[in-house]
Order: structure tokens, then C-alpha cells, then sequence
């Protein structure tokens, strides 16, 4: 069985990008991997992405859609995810099981113990044998999806973003860090302030240990 790492935190945390340059590490290596993401990764997922990027056009309570993500989950683990560890691959997921306890959980309020047994309805047995959570501050999160989407660099985050949605993604960092917490050996928290190449250099010492210990 290849490993199962996982890539988690809240917006503009720079998952995205460390997932794209781990994968060019293993590259490097030899290792034969796989890169997928939550939500989208199959064609169910695609219908699904496009479902909640379209959240605004109709009514979705926290409820549906947790269980939107978890269908999502459900047929991206046993058509993408097993198969590859089957085969060997190292896998790098872009979020997981912990994004829907951090998101729906922790940040929309639904019971967390609940979260966590639907999710393995749809997960399964599955688990990562390791999660990188890149922390850092709603408000640097703010600046970077700000600067992302090009408005104006005077206006200061709090009046573009609703109070309502800054208190969300804090409710969802906290999560992260809870759950990081209650979980030492499993989560790796990077400090996602830093340089991209400082971040990855942390990512990679953990990738190198990790895959040692894995042909042993
Ligand atoms: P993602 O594609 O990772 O977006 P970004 O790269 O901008 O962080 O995730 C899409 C959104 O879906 C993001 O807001 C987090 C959310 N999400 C949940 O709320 N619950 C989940 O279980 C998952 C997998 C994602």
C-alpha cells in the first residue's frame, strides 16, 4: 500500500501550491504518486464542484451540504484513492475527512462527533497516514484571497468581508488547530506565513522521514 497524505487549512493557505511541489519532490525521486483534491476529482465530484460553487442560485442548509462533500468523498476514495494505494502510489489529497469537521463542523456549527461518524460512512476505513495543516491568520488568508481576485489594495479586509464570514473561517481554524492538536503524530503544522521554499523545505524533511520509514 502507498502512503496517504493529506493537505489541509483554511483559504489562501497555500495548500495548493505545496501539494503541486511536493509532487514535483517525489517526481524528483522516482516515487510514483498521484495528485487529487475535494471536492471534484471524479465525474460525480465535477457535478457536485459545480453544485456549490453555484451555492448562491439556490437555497443549501449545512446539512445537504455535508452530505454534498461526503458523496463527493464517497466515490473519489473507492475510484481514485484505494485504486492508487493499491498499486503502490503515493497519494496527495487537497483536503479530506478534515475539512468537513473543520468546515461543517467547526465552522457551520454541526455536531462534531456527527460529522465525523457520517464521514465514515463515506471515507470508510480510510485515513491518512499523515496531514499537513498550513496555519495562518484569517486576516493574512483575507489579504491573499483579496489580492487574488486584484481589488484595490487601500481597502482594508474588514470592509470587504462580511464580519459574519471572518468569524466562519476563524470557527474553521480553530477546528484545524483542535483537531491537529488531539492528533500529534498524524497532523504536521506548518507555519503557512512563511516563504513558499521555506514552507516546502518543511514539507519535505516530513516527506523524506515519512517515505524512509515506509520501505523499511
Ligand atoms: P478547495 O478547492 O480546496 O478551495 P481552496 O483551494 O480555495 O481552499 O475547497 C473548496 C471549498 O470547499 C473550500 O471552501 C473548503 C470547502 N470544503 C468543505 O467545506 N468541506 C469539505 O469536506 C471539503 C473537502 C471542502
Amino acid at each position: 500500500m502507498g502512503l496517504f497524505i493529506t493537505f489541509e487549512g483554511i483559504e489562501g493557505c497555500g495548500k495548493t501550491t505545496q501539494v503541486g511541489l511536493a509532487a514535483e519532490f517525489l517526481d524528483s525521486e522516482g516515487i510514483s504518486h498521484l495528485v487529487t483534491e475535494e471536492p471534484g476529482a471524479t465525474p460525480l465530484g465535477a457535478h457536485i464542484r459545480k453544485l456549490l460553487l453555484n451555492r448562491n442560485s439556490f437555497s443549501l442548509n449545512p446539512e445537504a451540504e455535508l452530505f454534498l462533500f461526503l458523496a463527493d468523498r464517497a466515490q473519489h476514495v473507492r475510484d481514485v484513492v484505494l485504486p492508487a494505494l493499491a498499486e503502490g502510489k503515493t497519494v496527495l489529497c487537497d483536503r479530506f475527512s478534515d475539512a468537513s469537521i473543520a468546515y461543517q463542523g467547526f465552522g457551520r456549527g454541526l455536531e462534531v462527533d456527527t460529522v465525523r461518524m457520517l464521514d465514515r460512512v463515506a471515507a470508510g476505513t480510510l485515513r491518512p497516514d499523515r496531514t499537513f495543516l498550513f496555519d495562518l491568520p484569517v486576516e493574512t488568508s483575507i489579504e491573499r484571497a483579496m489580492r487574488r481576485i486584484g481589488s484595490g489594495q487601500s481597502v482594508s479586509p474588514e470592509d470587504r468581508f462580511e464580519r459574519e464570514e471572518i468569524a466562519f473561517h476563524r470557527r474553521v481554524r480553530k477546528g484545524y488547530l483542535d483537531l491537529a492538536r488531539k492528533e500529534p503524530d498524524r497532523f504536521v503544522i506548518v507555519d503557512g506565513t512563511g516563504e513558499i521554499a521555506a514552507v516546502q523545505g518543511r514539507v519535505r524533511t516530513e516527506l523524506i522521514g515519512l517515505l524512509r520509514k515506509n520501505r523499511k
